[in-house]
C-alpha cells in the first residue's frame, strides 16, 4: 500500500489543468477550462475542467472525475497505477505503508505466488529453446504448427521436460516454497514427494493487466484420451479465472486502436491471430464471459465481436450470460468461422488479410443471431415459438433506452420481421419487460432505504437524470455534507474552525438521526477521523480517496452548477455576495434544515403515539413532548430566517 503521506505529497502537487491538459487541448473560459471530451467524439468542447474544484466533468456525455479518475479512465490505469504515474510526474518518492496481518498474508502470498510463476516462466521457456528435450519436442511441434520463434519468445511460450520433478527440484533448490509451489499449481506432493504437474507439455503462461505471469495452460502435445488436452492453474490469490481474458495484456493497445476487441476460444487462437497481425484479440478459455470479464472489455472498448467455429457446440454457452453486454451497452457481433476450422487454423489457411476480410464482412448482431438459432429449433411448434418471442422481448429490454433508444426500436423492427409478428405487439412485449424491471428496482432500491447507488468504477459518469431524481431531502443532506466539505477549515468564530461547530452539532443530534444517506454518513465520519487525527480534510482529500464509491460520491456533490449558477450570490446591500462570503449562513442553514427536519419527524412519530390508547399519565407525557419539539421547532424555524454573519 501506498503510504498516505506519500499520496498526501501527489495530491498537494496535482494540476488538475497540467494532468488533463497534456492529453486534451484546454481554453480558459472564465474560471474554468474547455475542450474536446476525450471520452467521446464531439465537434464543439463541452468538456469543462474546474481548477479550483480540480474536477472535470463532460456536458456532452456526463463523465467527470478527477485527476486520478482521469488518468483511470483515458489510460486504463488502475488507482495505484495512476498514483505511481503522478509520483514520477512529480518527482515523489513513493513510501509504502504497513497493511493489516490479513491484507499482509495475502499480499505475501501473491507476492510468492508472482515470484514462483516469474521462476517458472523463465524455467519453461529456457527448456524449450535451451535444451534438447524441448526443442525436439515442443519447440519442432510449435514450429509445426507454424508459430514463429518470435512470436513464442513474445508470449513467453514453455516447454516442461515429460519427467517426475524437473520443474519441482529446480524451484526447491531456487528456495522457493513447496506450499506456495502447490498453490501456484505448478506442484503436487505425490507419495510424500514433490512432483511436476505440468510434464511433457506446451505452457501458455497468462498474462495479468501488467504483464506478470498469474498462471499457466499446460497443453498436452499428442492427444490422449487419458489426460486432459489443457491443465489449467487453480484459483489462487493471483489468479481468478472470472477476471482474466488471455491476451490482454498484449491486446490492449490495439484493441483501443481498433475500437474493437475480438473474443475467440483458445490459446492458440490469440497467438496465431497475433502472428498474423491481427491483435486486438483475447481468449474467454471456451467458457461463458462473466460479468468481470466483460467489464474488463468495457475498459477499452464498447464494441465486442465474438469468434466462433461454426460447429461448435459452446456457442450457446459463450451467449449465455451476454444480456449482460446488452445491459453495459456493449455493441455484441458474433462471426461463425466455416468448414470446421477454427481462427487459428483459418488464419493459417487463408493468410492475415483474408481473415481480417471475412471478419468485417460477416458480423452478425448477436442478438438477432441468437433469434435464428433459437427459431431453427422451434420449426412448426408454436409453443416454443411463443417462449422465443418472450425471450426476445426480454433481451431487448435491457438495452437502456435512454442511451441507445434507436438501437432498441431498430431491434424491435429487425426481430419483428424475422419472427413474423408485429412490430407494435413486439413493442408492447419490451415495454412490459422495461417496466417489470423497473418495478424489481424500485423494490431492491426501497429496501436499500436512501442508499444512493454509485457504480464500482472510480471513473463515474454522473448522470443528470439520477441527481434530479434525489428527493429534496437528499439535496439537502447532500448541500450539509458540502459545506462541510468547502468551508470546514474556515474559523467559525474566535475559538473553533466551522468542522468544530459542525461536528458540536451533529453529536449533540445524533448522526444517523440527522442524515438517511449512509454513504454520506460515510463521508462525515471519514471526514471527521482524518480531522481529529489532525490532517485538514479538504474535498481533495476525498476525490482522491481509493474508495471509489466515495470519491464518486463527492464528486458528485461539488458539482459545477453550484459554482457557476447566479442563484448562489446574493444581493445585500449594494454589495453581491458569492457563497464564500456567506459560508457561516449556509453551514447554518443547512445544518438546522436537518435539524428541523428530524424534530419534524420526531413530532409524527410523538403524535402517531398519541394517536394509540395510553393512560392519563402518559398522555400528558406525550404532550409534554409535543410542546417541547414544538418550541424547538419555532426556535429553529425563527434561526433560519435570522441568520446574522459577520
Ligand atoms: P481448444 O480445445 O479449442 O484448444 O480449447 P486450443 O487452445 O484452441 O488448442 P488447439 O488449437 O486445439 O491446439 C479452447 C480453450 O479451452 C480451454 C483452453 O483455454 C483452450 O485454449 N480448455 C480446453 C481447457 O481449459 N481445458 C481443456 O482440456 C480444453
Ligand atoms: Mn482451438
Amino acid at each position: 500500500m501506498i503510504s498516505q503521506n506519500t499520496i498526501q505529497q501527489i495530491l498537494s502537487r496535482i494540476d488538475i489543468i497540467e494532468i488533463v491538459g497534456s492529453f486534451v487541448k484546454l481554453k480558459k473560459r472564465g474560471t474554468n477550462y474547455l475542450g474536446l471530451c476525450p471520452f467521446h467524439n464531439e465537434k464543439s468542447p463541452s468538456f469543462t475542467v474546474s481548477p479550483a474544484k480540480e474536477i472535470y466533468k463532460c456536458f456532452g456525455c456526463g463523465k467527470s472525475g478527477n485527476s486520478i479518475s482521469f488518468l483511470m479512465e483515458l489510460e486504463k490505469y488502475s488507482y495505484v497505477e495512476a498514483l505511481r504515474w503522478l509520483a514520477q510526474k512529480y518527482n515523489v518518492e513513493i513510501e509504502e505503508t504497513e497493511s493489516s496481518p490479513e491484507q499482509k498474508l495475502h499480499q505475501q502470498a501473491a507476492e510468492s505466488l508472482y515470484a514462483i510463476n516469474n521462476f517458472a516462466q523463465k524455467f519453461f521457456s529456457d527448456v524449450l529453446l535451451n535444451t534438447e528435450e524441448g526443442q525436439d519436442i515442443g519447440l519442432s511441434y510449435l514450429k509445426h504448427r507454424g508459430f514463429k520463434e518470435d512470436i513464442i519468445k513474445r508470449f513467453q511460450l514453455g516447454f516442461n521436460y515429460d519427467s517426475r520433478d524437473g520443474f519441482a527440484k529446480a524451484a526447491l533448490s531456487a528456495q522457493y516454497n513447496l506450499e506456495l509451489l502447490q498453490k501456484s499449481g505448478l506442484v503436487a506432493v505425490r507419495d510424500e514427494k514433490p512432483v511436476d504437474n505440468y510434464r511433457g507439455r506446451i505452457i501458455f503462461p497468462v498474462h495479468n493487466q501488467s504483464g506478470k505471469v498469474v498462471g499457466f495452460g499446460a497443453r498436452i502435445i499428442k492427444s490422449n484420451d487419458k489426460a486432459p488436452k489443457y491443465i489449467n492453474t487453480p484459483e489462487n490469490e493471483i489468479y481468478i479465472k472470472s477476471k482474466i481474458l488471455y491476451g490482454s495484456y498484449f491486446a490492449r493497445q490495439a484493441i483501443d486502436k481498433a475500437d474493437e476487441c475480438l473474443l475467440v476460444e483458445g490459446y492458440t487462437d490469440v497467438v496465431s491471430l497475433h502472428q498474423a497481425g491481427v491483435e486486438n484479440v483475447v481468449a474467454s478459455g471456451g467458457t461463458s464471459l462473466t460479468p468481470d470479464q466483460l467489464r474488463l472489455v468495457k475498459k477499452y472498448t464498447n464494441n465486442l465481436t465474438i469468434i466462433y467455429d461454426g460447429d461448435n457446440a459452446g456457442i450457446k454457452a459463450a451467449l449465455r450470460g451476454l444480456d449482460l453486454a446488452l445491459e453495459e451497452s456493449l455493441n455484441v457481433k458474433l462471426v461463425l468461422i466455416p468448414d470446421k476450422e477454427d481462427p487459428d487454423s483459418y488464419v493459417n489457411k487463408v493468410g492475415a488479410d483474408a481473415f481480417k476480410q471475412f471478419i468485417a464482412d460477416n458480423k452478425k448482431d448477436f442478438v438477432l443471431f441468437q433469434l435464428e438459432i433459437a427459431l431453427k429449433d422451434a420449426v412448426n411448434d408454436s409453443t416454443k415459438k411463443a417462449a422465443i418471442v418472450n425471450q426476445v422481448a426480454e433481451t431487448i429490454s435491457k438495452i437502456n433506452k435512454a442511451e441507445d433508444f434507436t438501437r432498441q426500436q431498430d431491434y424491435i423492427k429487425q426481430c419483428a420481421e424475422i419472427l413474423k409478428i408485429e412490430e407494435s405487439g413486439l413493442n408492447a412485449l419490451v415495454n412490459k419487460f422495461i417496466r417489470e424491471k423497473i418495478t424489481k428496482e424500485e423494490n431492491r432500491n426501497n429496501r436499500a432505504a436512501n442508499v444512493v447507488e454509485i457504480p464500482e468504477t472510480a471513473v463515474t459518469a454522473i448522470e443528470e437524470d439520477t441527481l434530479s431524481l434525489l428527493n429534496k431531502d437528499e439535496q439537502q443532506e447532500r448541500a450539509m455534507v458540502r459545506s462541510l466539505l468547502e468551508f470546514g477549515l474556515k474559523q467559525w468564530d474566535d475559538d473553533q474552525k466551522v468542522a468544530d461547530y459542525v461536528f458540536d452539532e451533529v453529536k449533540n443530534n445524533d448522526l444517523e438521526e440527522l442524515i438517511d444517506n449512509k454513504e454520506l454518513i460515510r463521508v462525515l465520519q471519514t471526514y471527521k477521523a482524518w480531522y481529529d487525527a489532525g490532517i485538514e480534510p479538504t474535498s481533495k482529500n476525498f476525490l482522491y480517496h481509493e474508495d471509489s464509491a466515495m470519491s464518486s460520491l463527492v464528486v458528485s456533490i461539488m458539482d459545477f452548477a453550484y459554482e457557476i449558477s447566479p442563484n448562489w450570490s446574493t444581493f445585500y446591500e449594494g454589495k453581491i455576495f458569492t457563497r464564500e462570503d456567506l459560508y457561516k449562513q449556509e453551514v447554518f442553514s443547512t445544518l438546522n434544515y436537518l435539524k428541523l427536519r428530524k424534530i419534524k419527524r420526531l413530532m409524527d412519530e410523538n403524535q402517531r403515539d398519541l394517536e394509540k390508547t395510553h393512560t392519563a399519565e402518559e398522555q400528558l407525557v406525550l404532550l409534554q413532548t409535543h410542546q417541547h419539539l414544538k418550541q424547538v421547532e419555532m426556535d429553529l424555524t425563527r434561526q433560519i430566517g435570522a441568520v446574522i454573519f459577520r
